[in-house]
C-alpha cells in the first residue's frame, strides 16, 4: 500500500493560496493537506479549510516558544510544511525538526523586497516606488535565518506604466496560485516520496 504524504499549511489571513493548494491535492491520492494552522482565530483561511473537511488548529505565541507547536505538527504526522501568508515566525523547534521540508512564498522577486515590513501591499508599493519593470513571486526554503533560505522557484510578471500596487498584487497572486501547488507537489515527491517512489513498500 502507498503511504500518503501529509502536508500542513500555515496561514494567517485570507488563504487564497491555501485554498488553491487544498484544491490541487484534493485530486491527488498519495499526498494530502492534513492540517491548516493559523496564529489568528477568525482568519478566513480557517473557514476555507473547514469547508474542505481539513483539521484546523489556532496557536498562541507561547506555543511557538514552548515547543507545543512542534508537538501539534508531530501529532498529525506531518511530513512537509508550506507557509502561505503566515505572518509569524514558525520558530526554531519546528524548523530544526523539518530540515528542507518547510517552504514559504513571497510576493516579490527575492532577494529584493524581502525582510522586515515587506508583506502584503507594502511589498507592491515598494516595487512601484523603485520603478521596477518586473515583479513576481519567489518560493524558498525556510531556515533558521529566515531570509537566507535557498530560492526554489521564481515566476515573473511585467510592471507597466498603468500598474498600481493593487494591480501588481493581483498579477502576482495569479502567479502564486498557478505555481505554488505544483511546486509543493514536486518538492514533496522529491523529499518525501510519492506513489512512484513508494511503490512496493
Ligand atoms: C501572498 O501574496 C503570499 O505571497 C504572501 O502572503 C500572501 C497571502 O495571500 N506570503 P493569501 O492569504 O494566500 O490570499
Amino acid at each position: 500500500m502507498h503511504k500518503t504524504s501529509r502536508i500542513a499549511l500555515f496561514a494567517s489571513g485570507n488563504g487564497s493560496n491555501a485554498h488553491q493548494i487544498i484544491r490541487h491535492f484534493s485530486t491527488i491520492s498519495d499526498i494530502e493537506v492534513a492540517l491548516v494552522i493559523s496564529n489568528k482565530a477568525g482568519a478566513p483561511v480557517l473557514k476555507r479549510a473547514a469547508d474542505h473537511g481539513i483539521t484546523t488548529y489556532v496557536h498562541s505565541a507561547e506555543e511557538i516558544q514552548n515547543g507545543q507547536l512542534l508537538k501539534v505538527v508531530r501529532k498529525h504526522a506531518i511530513d512537509f510544511i508550506a507557509l502561505a501568508g503566515y505572518l509569524k515566525q514558525i520558530g526554531t523547534a519546528v524548523i530544526a525538526a523539518y530540515p528542507q521540508k518547510i517552504v514559504n512564498i513571497h510576493p516579490a522577486l527575492l532577494p529584493k523586497f524581502g525582510g522586515k515590513g515587506m508583506y502584503g501591499i507594502h511589498v507592491h508599493r515598494a516595487v512601484i516606488a523603485a520603478r521596477e519593470t518586473l515583479s513576481g513571486m519567489t518560493i524558498h526554503y525556510v531556515t533558521e535565518n529566515y531570509d537566507e533560505g535557498a530560492i526554489i522557484e521564481q515566476q515573473t510578471c511585467p510592471v507597466t506604466a498603468g500598474d498600481t500596487a493593487e494591480t501588481i498584487q493581483q498579477k502576482v497572486l495569479q502567479l502564486e496560485h498557478a505555481h505554488y501547488p505544483k511546486c509543493i507537489e514536486r518538492l514533496v515527491r522529491f523529499h518525501i516520496g510519492g506513489a512512484e517512489s513508494n511503490t512496493g513498500q
